[in-house]
């Protein structure tokens, strides 16, 4: 495969093995999340695996940093094909317990950070009649998990806001897939609960692979949605 794929969130976790597989197929990656070292270092490994890869620092939260970040890549590639929002951040607390600014900053994260982003790159696809956009979202968006009320409203708000979108865009050759993952073994979750169900869960490689394998569509068929769960199971 040979695009310029951006993902967001890559600097740990499920993006940062996504934008590894997808360079190790020939893409050309554009890793951004706010913590700028960890991208260096993903930028670095890919590079010295001889794959073309940039990193920018971008907020998702913030307007004015997603449209630099869309100016820096059309500097550097000159096109985006495939947007991966992958950014995302989470409580483990009750409804009860989950203040005003925490709510909103997952809110704003998650749910507005991928408007935004989509909002971003549609003009460039929608001029070519062509283009990508790929949600990570959770099985959370289908599934009901205590303590975590407002993690579990962005990803459903995100379904709903997608699936009107991918019928929006079919017109312009737009495929937008939402992937809903399970219990993944990554940084969002504690410590405590990554050694105790460590061999439950999946492997954040795992999930980049499947987010790999729909990015390969049939040129007339879009796979919707996707959902992929630990064989034993929910934790
Ligand atoms: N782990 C699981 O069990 C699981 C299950 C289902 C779905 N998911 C989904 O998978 C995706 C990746 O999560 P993960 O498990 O890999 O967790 P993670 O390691 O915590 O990764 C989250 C990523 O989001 C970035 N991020 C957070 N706030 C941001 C902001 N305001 N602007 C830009 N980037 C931001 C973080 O980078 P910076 O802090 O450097 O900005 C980080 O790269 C998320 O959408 C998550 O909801 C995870």
């Amino acid at each position: 495969m040979n695009k310029v794929v951006w993902i967001t969130g890559a600097s740990t976790g499920i993006g940062f093995e996504i934008a590894k597989v997808f360079a190790k197929s020939g893409c050309v990656i554009i890793a951004t999340a706010r913590r700028k070292s960890r991208l260096v270092s993903l930028v670095s490994e890919i590079r010295f695996a001889g794959h073309e890869a940039y990193a920018f620092v971008c907020d998702v939260r913030s307007e004015r940093s997603i449209a630099s970040t869309k100016k820096k890549i059309l500097e550097k590639c000159g096109t985006i094909d495939i947007l991966i929002n992958n950014a995302s951040i989470t409580t483990f607390k009750s409804f009860i317990d989950t203040k005003p600014p925490e709510f909103d900053d997952i809110i704003e994260t998650n749910l507005r950070g991928s408007y935004l982003t989509a909002r971003t790159v549609l003009p460039i696809m929608m001029k070519k009649k062509r283009g990508q956009i790929i949600n990570v979202l959770s099985v959370a968006a289908k599934t009901v998990f205590t303590d975590s009320s407002a993690y579990s409203a962005s990803k459903a708000g995100l379904l709903a806001l997608f699936n009107v979108l991918r019928e929006e865009m079919r017109k312009y050759n737009i495929k937008i897939t939402n992937i809903m993952p399970g219990a993944t073994d990554t940084p969002m979750w504690s410590p405590a609960t990554r050694q105790k169900y460590h061999s439950r869960m999946m492997t954040p490689r795992d999930v980049a692979e499947i987010v790999f394998h729909t990015a390969n569509q049939p040129k007339k068929v879009v796979i919707e949605d996707v959902m992929i769960k630990p064989i034993k199971g929910d934790l």
